[in-house]
């Protein structure tokens, strides 16, 4: 059977307290590119037909997060924290409807090792379908210290041995386990029940599953992974090191998919940043969520974006700020020191310097003028801007919402616009220009007797 054909169930262990974050948030929540740890394990687990996720006491926080992310995960309490072993058997009950169900194959993920991708969950379960029992996931560390080791003999997995329940010849051993495993879903619970705690942490290790497994004369098996991908978050030192290595795989991920990162280095994603082909990504620009860019974007230098949407062909920045709410049609330009927030902006429609658009559609092809601001706000209520196609508005100008603004009407400069404005009008609200012929002549004679 191919393992696209197999059935998954991944259990996400969650209980973990992160102490060492020092925080009032659970570790699992605590974000990498935006999105919570435990959210980016989901998504690498979302070919599961079945997530079941362990959370610690009193954790509703982090159940409902994951029902967020999935509706149908299980929740499943752990209400000690007695040991990998006795997390995943928190999902006992579950686990065996399960294996009643003919699932094939059980992963065991650690909400805490974000970098985790589906590639490897699928390398992991190759090994269950070429008849492994057990697959753990190992890595060369670059200093062992403090993880489970992988004892090989040959290309066989024998046993995977705790740091603290080491000799001193194991501790030599550099192949370390990632924690991860994939075991077969039909066995599991036969073998996890008999996983003691007879050990120097005296806690239910999931590792002794190696040697149980091997006792009963199955097959077990590691598959090795990169450092990178499984590296763990303790505290907020490694969580920067985590979002370090994220940002680089979505920087080259951008790239490979076709956009052009000038400084990649300087371009902050959020992991549901999508970009189109032919993006172009000038330095210092930052992604907020919820950001979809169509193809031929020019997003130039110290852009912030966040919630926008944003069409073929468009130019944003430099120095622009676009929020959530900001739907940018094919072919417009959004310029320096603009601000646009819950504002549609019609197909090759400008606002190109100093702006504040909020609350407001603009209609195709309209120009809105240098220093143009939607008041959009008095305090109490929020009012919204109604700019047709074709329209101009003078620089300097105010729209007082709400308002509207019809097709082809032209704002007069510096005008305050507090009534709606018909189609090809002119609108003037603003004092009226005087000159006094001699005046300032007159003026500097006058200031000039009193100097001397
Ligand atoms: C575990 C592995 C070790 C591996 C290391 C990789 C075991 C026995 N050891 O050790 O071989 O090298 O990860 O980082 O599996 N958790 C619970 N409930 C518990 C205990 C743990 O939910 O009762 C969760 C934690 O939140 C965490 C994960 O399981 O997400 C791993 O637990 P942790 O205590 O960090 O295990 P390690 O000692 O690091
Ligand atoms: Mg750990």
């Amino acid at each position: 059977m191919s393992e696209t054909k197999r059935r998954l169930v991944a259990v996400i262990l969650a209980a973990g307290e992160g102490t060492r974050m020092r925080s009032s948030k659970p570790k699992v929540l605590h974000t990498v590119a935006g999105r919570p740890m435990l959210g980016h394990v989901m998504m690498a687990a979302s070919e599961a037909e079945r997530v079941i996720v362990v959370v610690g006491p009193d954790r509703d926080d982090v159940a409902s997060y994951a029902r967020s992310v999935r509706p149908d995960a299980m929740i499943c309490v752990q209400t000690e924290r007695k040991g990998t072993a006795h997390a995943v058997l928190a999902a006992e009950a579950a686990l065996n409807e399960t294996a009643q169900e003919g699932f094939h194959d059980l992963v065991v993920l650690f909400a805490d090792t974000p970098m985790i991708t589906k590639t490897t969950i699928v390398a992991l379960r190759n090994a269950l379908s070429q008849g492994a029992t057990v697959a753990a996931l190992g890595f060369h560390a670059e200093d062992p210290t403090g993880y489970g080791r992988l004892l090989m003999q040959g290309d066989t997995l024998i046993a995977i041995r705790e740091h603290k329940d080491a000799t001193e010849s194991e501790r030599a051993v550099t192949l370390c386990n990632a924690g991860l495993m994939a075991i077969d879903a039909q066995r599991a619970l036969h073998l996890l029940k008999r996983i003691g705690d007879d050990n120097a942490q005296k806690e239910f290790y999931l590792t002794d599953i190696v040697g149980l497994a091997r006792a009963d004369g199955h097959k077990t098996a590691a598959v090795i992974a990169p450092e990178d991908e499984v590296m763990g978050v303790n505290d907020r030192v490694q969580l920067a090191s985590a979002e370090a290595a994220m940002q680089t795989r979505l920087r080259d991920q951008a790239m490979r998919d076709g956009a052009t990162l000038i400084a990649p280095e300087t371009v902050y994603f959020w992991a549901d940043t999508k970009l189109g082909r032919d993006v172009m990504i000038e330095p210092h620009v930052v992604f907020g969520p919820n950001v979809t860019i169509a193809d031929h974007v020019t997003i130039h230098a110290f852009s912030h974006i966040e919630g926008a949407t944003i069409g073929a062909a468009a130019q944003i920045g430099p120095f622009a700020r676009l929020r959530p709410g900001s739907d940018l049609a094919d072919g417009s330009k959004i310029g320096n020191f603009v601000e646009t927030k819950n504002a549609k902006i019609g197909a090759g429609a400008k606002v190109n310097h100093l702006s504040y658009i909020g609350d407001a559609t603009i209609g195709a092809k309209t120009n809105i003028g240098a220093g143009t601001i939607t008041c959009n706000y008095d305090g109490y209520g929020k009012f919204k801007t109604e700019i047709g196609a074709g329209a101009f508005i003078g620089s300097n100008s105010s729209l007082v919402a709400p308002v509207r603004i019809a097709d082809g009407a032209y704002v007069g400069s510096g005008s305050v616009i507090t009534e709606d404005v018909p189609a090809d009008a002119l609108a003037v609200a603003r004092g009226r220009q005087v000159n006094r012929d001699g005046w300032a002549k007159r003026f500097r004679a006058s200031k000039g007797q009193d100097k001397a």
